[in-house]
């Protein structure tokens, strides 16, 4: 009599602990859903951009990359080995990306100041070390949630590849490329008559004429 019991309770016994451990596990998960959409719903928590969401923003930074690392085409640059497209991809990033990346020797416009995450520098081994399909990437789909704008509908995919060979670039550039990267502060609302010089024509004219 006492055998048999015993055989029963250890049979149940393993089931029990189961059917708990997988209870509480639901609960907690149940739970941590309530704080969160409590927490949420009650504003406590500050999108200011001024702030910081602490390790947060680092596990942001590290899922970023992987989601770019992820997607971005395996394909490497058609002009990578065209040094014309450094001069063609030229216009381009001044028009469209001095203003928050700025450049060696160029500080960017006032309004990267107030971003965060902060634009980084492209120059930059971070950057620089990033595959030529991940830049293509980001630059036509732009990283959601920061400043970073997604291109694909302003530029097609040559120009695209071109400013990929201008940020590959960067940490070489010359004093006359800064010279001309430096240009778009001065001119405002005034006339152009290089861009056409890199064969953009209008294309070239529109990104850099103020509305
Ligand atoms: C309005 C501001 C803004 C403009 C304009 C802008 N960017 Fe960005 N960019 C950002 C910000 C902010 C980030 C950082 C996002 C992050 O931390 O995930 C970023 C990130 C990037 C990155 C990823 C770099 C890295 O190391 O992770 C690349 C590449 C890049 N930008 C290229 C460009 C290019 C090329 C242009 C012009 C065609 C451009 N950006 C225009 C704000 C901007």
């Amino acid at each position: 009599m006492n055998t048999t019991s015993e055989a029963a309770t250890s049979e149940v016994k393993p089931h029990r602990y189961r059917a708990g451990f997988f209870t509480g596990l639901l609960t907690a998960f149940a739970a941590m859903i309530v704080i969160t959409l409590v927490v949420a719903a009650s504003g406590v928590v500050s999108v200011s951009a001024q702030g910081s969401f602490g390790p947060m923003d680092s596990f942001l930074g590290f899922a970023s990359r992987r989601s770019i690392a992820f997607h971005a085409p395996t394909e490497t640059n058609p002009y990578a080995d065209d040094p014309k497209s450094i001069a063609e991809g030229l216009p381009h990033y001044r028009a469209m990306c001095v203003v928050c990346h700025g450049a060696p020797g160029l500080d960017a416009g006032e309004i990267a100041e107030g971003l965060n995450p902060p634009p980084p520098d492209l120059s930059a081994a971070d950057t620089q070390k990033m595959t030529d399909g991940e830049l293509f990437w980001v630059i036509t789909n732009g990283i959601h949630s920061t400043g970073m704008p997604a291109f694909e509908n302003a530029d097609p995919p040559n120009t695209r590849w071109k400013i990929v060979s201008f940020v590959r670039h960067l940490p070489d550039l010359t004093p006359a490329e800064r010279g001309q990267l430096g240009e778009s502060r001065e001119d405002h609302g005034r006339e152009h008559s290089h861009a056409d010089e890199h064969g953009h024509g209008a294309q070239g004219e529109a990104q850099h004429t103020h509305p």
